[in-house]
């Protein structure tokens, strides 16, 4: 049976001040994790979910995303002249061309905050439940889109948040969901709570970037006034349009990294060198070179 959720939304736009001076020319969304560029696992992520309609919302400064995801025939012929024919088709798989898949970029001029990229794409989203990814959102393991896909009912669910569920002690770095309920992954929630101290978080359910959100968050995002740091935050239409149509977690089964942070970066670099043969010899040489250090 074909998916309601036909549309993923990848707000692209942002400044990535966290990644100063490395972010001044190259988008946060390029940064490679080892030899994959985030984005790149977030397109991954929703070819797994049977997305239809790629959007992505990005700024004019941000033309190499663009460049990335899209089909390059000329460097393509460029490396068959040169014998690299392999190299030339891995490029031509992993790229969208326009003729035959369905892509849209568009531009958010100033970044006025996450939830007025994603309002920014709301001419080219198709019909039906919306999907939004944050590529700086790193997750391994079973795409997180394909399961809260799977599990989302477009009767019950109303907008849905991938969550996981953190230490008490650290409440404080993130949303983390106010939950009445759940069997399973999925999560019954009536609201969220942005960085509570761990004594008053209301679960110790974090909320990072995946969602499946209802179509009238474009409506809740339109009128949604500026709020935290003077930008539209998705979280305050989310919460604005819950009472309406319902807000619910999905617990999803793989390990999150937040790549928009040094230390989130370099985590999610040692998991996967880890489960690269060629990686791994260089980790467990720069094991025994800290071992010998230590000794
Ligand atoms: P972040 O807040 O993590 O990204 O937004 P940022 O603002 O670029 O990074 P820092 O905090 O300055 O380092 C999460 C995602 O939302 C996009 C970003 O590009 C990123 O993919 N975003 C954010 C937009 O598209 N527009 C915005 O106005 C803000």
């Amino acid at each position: 049976m074909a998916s309601s959720v036909r549309t993923a939304i990848f707000p692209v736009a942002g400044l990535g001040t966290r990644f100063l001076p490395a972010t001044k020319a190259t988008p946060k969304e390029l940064l490679p994790v080892i030899d994959t560029p985030l984005i790149q696992y977030a397109i991954d992520e929703a070819q797994e979910a049977g997305i239809e309609r790629m959007v992505f919302v990005s700024h004019p400064s941000k033309a190499a995303i663009e460049r990335h995801v899209m089909d390059d025939a000329k460097l393509r012929a460029d490396l068959k002249a040169r014998g690299k024919a392999d190299l030339a088709a891995d490029l031509q798989e992993a790229a969208f061309c326009p003729d035959t898949d369905d892509v849209v970029f568009t531009m958010q001029d100033e970044p006025l905050g996450l939830g007025h990229a994603v309002l920014c794409a709301r001419d080219h989203a198709l019909p039906g439940p919306v999907a939004v990814i944050l590529p700086d959102d790193l997750i391994v393991g079973r795409g997180c889109l394909a399961e809260m896909i799977e599990a989302y009912d477009p009767a019950t669910a109303g907008h849905m948040v991938a969550t996981m569920t953190v230490d008490r002690d650290e409440t404080e770095k993130y949303g983390i969901l106010s939950t009445t309920g759940g069997s399973g992954r999925l999560l019954t929630a009536d609201g969220m709570v942005e960085k509570p101290a761990p004594e008053d978080a209301p679960s110790c359910e974090a909320v990072v970037g995946r969602y499946v959100l209802d179509p009238s968050i474009f409506d809740d995002l339109a009128v949604q006034a500026p709020g935290a740091k003077g930008e539209i935050q998705l979280t305050d239409a989310i919460a604005s349009g819950k009472e309406r149509v319902g807000l619910s977690g999905f617990r999803f089964s793989g390990t999150r990294f937040d790549c928009g942070s040094k230390a989130g970066m370099l985590r999610a670099i040692l998991h996967l060198a880890a489960e690269d043969p060629e990686c791994r010899a260089v980790l467990a040489e720069a094991g025994h070179r800290a071992a010998a250090r230590a000794a």
